[in-house]
């Protein structure tokens, strides 16, 4: 059985002092998950996220990472960063970075190789446009971006990989896909992962949902076969809120 994994992307969200407050009400509340839980917390958080989640079952994780070792690259973290702080987990390609910091699925690609080859374990987004919805280009879209981010990637390191079909249309604007609709998709994303390995790689694939799950709809989502987990913003931000998640 695969275990389900629900990650919070607090995006930048929490400072210092709210990231400890934040931490020491959810730790309790989720202490029986039966999933994997993660936090991915903003960078400048992460040292303190690090000291509130010991001794919590509540993995730390990171929203982004750099491809190269190190070097010129002003405003960027590398893997070997991220690791030495004790991060485990790193967000790579959410569409906010696609939509806003022009990410693409080559340097999707980058990062991910980078973040395997420091042994960090990566979330992989991907998801389409509203317009790209409604144009019929689900399939497609969806599709080449998985191909995109997993050129090159060896079938061992795929335990390593978490992938989160997010449809951009529904992060941050209460608009959740059907659970039917997800689980749709998410099977389209599986029978590429087929194509691209293999049958046993991809049943073993953890594929979450993201995009506006909440308290409210995640055990119906959670409910679909294709569904691995969840991938949660907003509902991320308040401990109680994140637990009904991750209580699902
Ligand atoms: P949301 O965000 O839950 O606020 O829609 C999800 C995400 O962007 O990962």
């Amino acid at each position: 059985m695969k275990r389900p994994i629900i990650a919070g992307n607090w995006k930048m969200n929490m400072n210092n002092a709210e990231t400890k407050k934040l931490i020491e009400e959810m730790a309790p509340l989720v202490a029986d998950a039966k999933c994997e839980v993660v936090v991915c917390v903003p960078f400048t958080s992460i040292d303190t996220a690090r000291k509130a989640l010991r001794g919590t079952k509540i993995k730390l994780g990171a929203q982004n990472v750099h491809w190269a070792p190190k070097g010129a690259f002003t405003g960027e973290i590398s893997a070997d960063m991220l690791k030495e702080l004790k991060v485990r987990y790193v967000i790579i390609g959410h569409s906010e970075r696609r939509q806003y910091f022009g990410e693409t699925d080559e340097s999707v690609n980058a990062r991910l190789k980078a973040a395997l080859g420091a042994g960090l374990k990566a979330i992989v987004c991907i998801g389409e446009t509203l317009a790209e919805r409604e144009a019929g280009q689900t399939k497609d879209v969806v599709t080449r971006q998985l191909c995109g981010a997993l050129e090159g990637i060896e079938k061992r390191d795929l335990k390593s990989i978490v992938i989160a079909y997010e449809p951009v249309w529904a992060i941050g604007t209460g608009k959740t896909a059907t659970p039917l609709e997800a689980n749709d998709t998410i099977r389209v994303i599986r029978k590429a992962l087929r194509k691209l390995y293999d049958r046993t790689a991809a049943k073993a694939m953890r594929i979450q949902y993201g995009g506006s799950m909440n308290a409210k709809n995640a055990s119906e989502l959670m409910a679909m076969p294709e569904i691995d987990g969840g991938l949660i913003g907003g509902a991320s931000l308040k401990a109680e809120d994140f637990a009904k998640v991750v209580n699902y």
